[in-house]
């Protein structure tokens, strides 16, 4: 089958599973727009992308700041092309007991992870609904679906992602989008692996005891799904829960 190149946004993709995720869609050989907080990150992910013979540009971008995420949209459509597939991987986590979450921490994480979801969501669906095709995975957690102790503040914006996620879905399921949702229980990236070092989550094998699977996932496997969610094949599928978890939450 003849798959069309076209131009992905991968947000977060300096580090983890965004930068899994944007190898595997350019190495389905898609243009790939790589944004992340830390701009010299996403300048080295791009630059390797480039040396394995694909197409990228890094960006330097705040997923919660509105100018910025229109402003490096408009890069990427003007160095890259129309955006067709988004993956919204751009995140903060961390542990505080609830009664101990102050406002402005409450606030900034719903700022990066479920504003800054919504701000690039926007931003990239004119081009996608204008051409009638586009594709849509955002990175939630299972955090949002079954609660995480310590994470009121983490839980409630994946929450909030999971529920917009479905709703943009059923608005444009008749218009060629499909827009999933890929909630992590663990993944080892260097996001578990500082809340390992920190001693707020257990180490690897204590975390096994409580995966079906019997291990953490890479994000290399939870990236794979993604790709297929980009893909051409995945036409008939929108609005769900694709959990990548080793059976963690059913
Ligand atoms: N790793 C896990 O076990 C796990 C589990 C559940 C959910 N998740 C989710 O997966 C996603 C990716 O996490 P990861 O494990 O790859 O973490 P990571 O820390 O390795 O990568 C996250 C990336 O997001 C970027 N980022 C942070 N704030 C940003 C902002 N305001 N604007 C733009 N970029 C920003 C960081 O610079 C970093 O490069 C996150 O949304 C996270 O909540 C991860």
């Amino acid at each position: 089958m003849n798959v069309p190149s076209r131009v992905a946004v991968v947000t977060g993709a300096g580090s983890g599973l965004g930068r899994s995720v944007a190898e595997h869609l350019a190495a389905a050989h898609h243009r790939i727009g790589v944004l992340d907080l830390d701009g010299e990150a996403a300048e080295k992910v791009a630059a390797d992308i480039r040396f394995n013979g694909g197409s990228a540009i890094g960006i330097p971008v705040d997923v919660s700041e509105h100018d910025e995420v229109r402003a490096a949209f408009d890069t990427v459509r003007t160095e890259l092309g129309p955006v067709e597939i988004l993956v919204t991987s751009a995140g903060i986590s961390g542990f505080t007991p609830f009664e101990k979450i102050s406002l402005d921490e409450w606030n900034r994480y719903l700022a990066v992870n479920l504003t800054g979801t919504f701000l690039c969501l926007q931003a990239g669906l004119p081009d996608m609904a204008e051409r009638g095709w586009g594709r849509i995975v955002t990175i939630s957690s299972a955090a949002g679906q079954a609660g995480a102790l310590r994470q009121g503040h983490y839980s409630a914006s994946k929450g909030g992602v999971i529920a917009m996620t479905k709703t943009v879905a059923l608005e444009y399921a008749a218009r060629g989008i499909t827009v999933n949702t890929v909630p992590p229980f663990t993944a080892d990236t260097p996001m578990l692996q500082e809340a390992q070092r920190a001693k707020q989550v257990p180490g690897p094998e204590m975390m096994a005891r409580f995966i079906p699977a019997g291990r953490v996932g890479t994000g290399d496997e939870i990236a794979a799904v993604c790709a297929f969610l980009c893909s051409e094949a995945a036409s008939y599928l929108t609005g769900q829960v694709i959990a990548v978890n080793g059976g963690a939450v059913l």
